[in-house]
């Protein structure tokens, strides 16, 4: 079935060069489970696994994740450790293999606020996987759009009062050279799971004309399968950026 979904999309009308994901719904794998909330964090890593397999047999170039937001800060310590463990874990475990994938790892997001031993790890799987060709691999990590926002502006800001800037040369290229994610092109599709029809602060900025796709699957239970039937729909789209058709 996956192999048939992912032949459909090989003969379409071209990828998506870059897909990011908000990846929703563990909690309520777990819930439905009787399981604690963490243990739908724990699935959700295979579930990541197979969107990072799955964007590269279908040739995806960057692929971006939501792992953690400025807001899951307020979520209780129990589970903020929980999920900072995962990453840690995934990190160590986990660079070696992506090496060996191709894939480039980028962390994104206010690192500062992160544990020294989270930060080290995170610094590990950058280096060990720099330079990976098949796929960049960006996971944002205390992230939020309104605060990436906000950072490039007092960046500019900053650089205006100082004279090294003329606030009139502030236009779209500057500005996004100011994001976190500043040299990577916007997203092409948004994938949602959980079926939540909300942008929850992610990339304000860079989603502007990204086509969303949201699927009812839960994230620990999303496949490649669930990737590729993401890229056909997104195959059938038309995308005209604010102006008319082609005729
Ligand atoms: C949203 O589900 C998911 C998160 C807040 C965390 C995502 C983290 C992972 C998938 C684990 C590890 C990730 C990497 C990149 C190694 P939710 O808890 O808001 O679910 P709910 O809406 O059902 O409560």
């Amino acid at each position: 079935m996956a192999s048939d979904l992912l032949q459909q999309l090989q003969a379409g009308p071209g990828v998506p060069g870059h897909i990011a994901v908000i990846m929703d719904g563990n909690g309520r794998w777990a819930r439905q489970r009787g399981l604690p909330r963490h243990a739908g964090h724990r699935e959700g890593m295979k579930a990541v696994r197979e969107a990072v397999e799955g964007s590269i047999k279908a040739g995806i170039d960057i692929l971006t994740l939501f792992a953690f937001s400025t807001e899951n800060w307020q979520r209780p310590a129990s589970e903020i450790s929980a999920l900072m463990a995962l990453l840690e874990a995934y990190a160590r475990k986990e660079k070696e293999e992506l090496r060996r994938q191709g894939v480039e790892v980028r962390v994104l997001g206010e690192l500062d606020r992160l544990a020294p031993d989270t930060r080290r790890a995170i610094d590990g799987i950058m280096e060990t996987t720099e330079g990976g060709e098949a796929l960049r691999l960006n996971l944002m990590i205390s992230y939020s759009g309104r605060e990436e926002i906000l950072r490039a502006v007092r960046a500019l800001a900053t650089e205006a009062a100082e004279g090294r800037r003329k606030p009139e040369e502030i236009d779209h290229k500057v500005f996004e050279k100011a994001l976190f994610t500043g040299g990577i092109p916007d997203p092409d599709l948004l994938i949602r799971t959980s079926g939540e029809l909300r942008i929850s602060n992610f990339m304000l900025w860079q989603l502007a004309y990204t086509e969303i796709h949201i699927p009812p699957v839960l994230w620990p239970d999303f496949t490649r399968q669930d990737l590729f039937a993401a890229v056909l729909d997104y195959q059938k789209r038309e995308r005209r950026f604010g102006r008319v058709a082609a005729s």
